[in-house]
């Protein structure tokens, strides 16, 4: 029997708009050509990997084994594994029914794009923003509205400007050690954002990975604890908080949370039951297991690790780059900012530094609407303090040529 000719499908035409709107990550794809062992990068975002608690991860793994037997290979509740959401709710100084677990924050930020946002609808992110929720958001069609920022994060006047004239659904930020910048809002500003989005009815995802990581200065109020002083109501707060163990004990576990009030978890635990039913038991139950004692150890060992690196580049930059090169200076978290004169493209300049054996991640596609074609960022994390030296003087001669 022969077979007729199969009928041509249009696979390209069959993607949903959805997916049609989906970019393959610009970073992802800068990070293959800088992943060659000969060459120092700057560029990628990792936790460094020999701090990484192994030999306790081990022990929490045999603990659990022993204690929950076949439950902790079991399915479990999507909400989370009850210690867990209890331990962090306790931070909080909310109810657990507040406390969603989520596997990364990635997702968290994933289900509050399906959950609330409806096409069209306008956000406002920071100019720069954090490229992956950029990347969460875009499949639900959002219009996109740049804040301006400067060293002290979004500057809220021009936010209160967007406001009067923009009416938004969604406001997000991430308030420390941003990812790409490194700046902190600072804690008078954080206040006025919390009241002027609750004036004009806009949410606020508050993406918070790094707050713990602050290696200098005054730890300033989450804007989710100054949207529950608003209300006075965990089940009425308009900010939402999103935080995850992956830089401060390992990404690899993928444990991760989100605070919200009841009328949004309701809706995010079932976005959840439709994406994976439940964050790995397993997982959830080694981290409930490390947060007691191993992670604030933890905590102060990266911190500690992340502080040095970061004065050491820092010094490095200073020494190293020709003065026209602005950069900002953390307080914590992972990454530096340069913005080098107008002009400059930094994504054009990319390929001479890696033959200089050199990488950093151009600045551009952290902006929603584009713009920043002369920003850049570092991250310090994973460079031994020879790599720095040697990175930001190969760096350093670059951009005096180019300038
Ligand atoms: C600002 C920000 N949010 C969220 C994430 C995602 O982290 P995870 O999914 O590992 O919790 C990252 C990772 O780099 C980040 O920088």
């Amino acid at each position: 029997m022969s077979l007729s000719p199969a009928p041509a499908v249009d696979l390209g035409a069959a993607l949903s708009r959805r997916a049609q709107s989906m970019n393959a990550s610009a970073i992802r794809e800068i990070l293959k050509v800088t992943q060659r062992p000969e060459v120092i990068s700057f560029a990628g975002g990792l936790p460094a990997p020999e701090l990484f608690p192994i030999e306790e991860v081990r022990a929490a793994a045999n603990t659990v084994l022993d204690r929950y037997g076949p439950a902790a290979l079991q399915y479990s509740t999507t909400e989370g594994h009850p210690p867990l959401r209890e331990w962090l709710a306790a931070q909080a100084g909310i109810p657990a029914a507040n406390v969603q677990i989520m596997t990364g924050s990635q997702q968290g930020l994933d289900l509050l794009g399906k959950v609330l946002i409806d096409e069209g609808d306008t956000v406002l992110v920071e100019a720069p923003t954090y490229l992956g929720a950029l990347q969460s958001f875009q499949p639900y069609l959002p219009r996109y509205v740049q804040l301006p920022t400067d060293d002290g994060g979004i500057d809220v006047e021009a936010l209160e400007e967007v406001l009067k004239t923009t009416p938004a659904k969604l406001l997000y930020a991430v308030p420390n050690f941003q990812n790409p910048t490194g700046r902190t809002l600072s804690a008078e500003r954080r206040r006025r954002l919390v009241e002027l989005t609750a004036q004009y009815g806009v949410l606020v995802i508050e993406d918070d990975p790094y707050g713990q990581l602050r290696f200098t200065g005054e730890p300033a109020p989450s804007l989710y604890s100054l949207g529950l002083e608003f209300h006075g109501d965990p089940d009425r707060n308009h900010v939402i908080y999103s935080s995850s163990f992956s830089k401060t004990l390992v990404p690899g576990l993928r444990d991760a949370w989100v605070q919200a009030a009841a009328p949004i978890m309701t809706k995010l635990i079932q976005a959840k039951q439709g994406a994976d039913l439940h964050t790995p038991t397993f997982n959830q139950m080694i981290v409930a297991e490390l947060v007691q004692e191993v992670l604030p150890r933890q905590i102060e060992r990266v911190r500690q690790a992340y502080g040095e690196r970061a004065r050491f580049m820092l010094e490095r930059v200073q020494a190293d780059f020709p003065p026209e090169v602005a950069y900002t200076i953390p307080q914590g978290g992972m990454f530096l900012w340069l913005t080098l004169p107008q002009g400059v493209d930094t994504a054009a300049l990319l390929p001479a530094a890696v033959e200089r054996r050199v990488a950093y991640v151009p600045g551009s596609p952290f902006y929603a609407l584009g713009g920043g074609e002369n920003t850049l960022r570092l991250s310090y994390t994973s460079a031994t303090p020879a790599q720095i030296e040697t990175g930001i003087h190969a760096l350093g001669d670059l951009l005096r040529g180019a300038l």
